[in-house]
């Protein structure tokens, strides 16, 4: 598929990018920052359409779904997540509106999230956002994560998820998104390649383009490698 934003019509950002992803499975993308890994989740999320080519969704065209229901199956984990001023109920909440309350504190339960609700005199009515209690950066990951669980979506995106986290936090956060992933096809954008070793399919993005495929194992086996030289950087040897 090829794609440029309408802004820069004359700057393609995706170029002949093809990827396919069984139900259940766990892919990642990884590349060097504006390899265009977040642009193709903003075409998944349908927020832009591609230039050429298409997206299939159980083999019918992204297209042929209402846009209620391919947006109603998919939760996005961005790296900064923004939370409505409201309360932390309505923010969990906001994934399922009809949920009801012991759904959601189940759902920040599971999301790790609960210790830290439950350490506010209001717990889950406390407000947040400006005119309210300023959560870190993790507590927020935290708190999508909750909604996420909570639309129970079948395909779920993380777009660097853990990224901006101290090391605490991201365990947290890590193990609640594992949870998350189980049974879901899932789609993995990761800085750490320690967080994507057992997905089954990487894909390394350069520059719009899919320069390199494999699993962790087989790509380390191209010594001269993109992903080998991204590695090498990460992991001790
Ligand atoms: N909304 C936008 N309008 C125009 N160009 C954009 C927009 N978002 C991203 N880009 C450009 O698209 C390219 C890919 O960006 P992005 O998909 O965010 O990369 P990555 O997520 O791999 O770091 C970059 O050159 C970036 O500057
Ligand atoms: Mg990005």
């Amino acid at each position: 598929m090829f794609f440029a934003y309408p802004s820069r019509p004359e700057k393609l950002v995706l170029k002949g990018i093809d990827i396919s992803v069984s139900p259940g499975e766990r892919i990642a993308l990884v590349g060097m920052s504006g390899a265009g890994k977040s642009t193709l989740t903003q075409l998944l999320m349908q927020f832009y359409k591609a230039d050429k080519g298409e997206i299939f969704i159980d083999d019918f065209p992204i297209n042929k779904y209402d846009l209620s229901d391919v947006r109603g199956n998919m939760a996005i984990v961005p790296q900064d997540v923004m939370l409505f001023g409201g309360s932390i109920k309505d923010n969990i909440a906001y994934g399922n509106p009809s949920a009801s309350d012991s759904d959601i504190m189940e759902a920040a339960k599971k999301a790790n999230a609960w210790e830290f609700i439950e350490g506010f005199p209001s717990k889950m009515d406390t407000i947040v956002g400006e005119r309210g209690v300023k959560l870190s950066g993790g507590q927020k990951q935290r708190v999508a994560i909750a909604r996420a669980i909570l639309k129970d979506p079948a395909i779920l995106i993380l777009d660097e998820a853990t990224s901006s986290l101290d090391a605490e936090s991201e365990r947290l956060v890590q193990e609640a998104l594992q949870l998350l992933m189980v049974g879901r096809t899932s789609i993995i954008i990761a800085h750490r390649l320690a967080t994507i070793k057992d997905v089954n399919q990487i894909y390394v993005l350069e520059n719009g383009t899919i320069a390199e495929k494999g699993t962790h194992q087989e790509l380390l086996q191209n010594e001269n490698g993109l992903y080998t030289s991204l590695a090498k950087l990460q992991f001790e040897y």
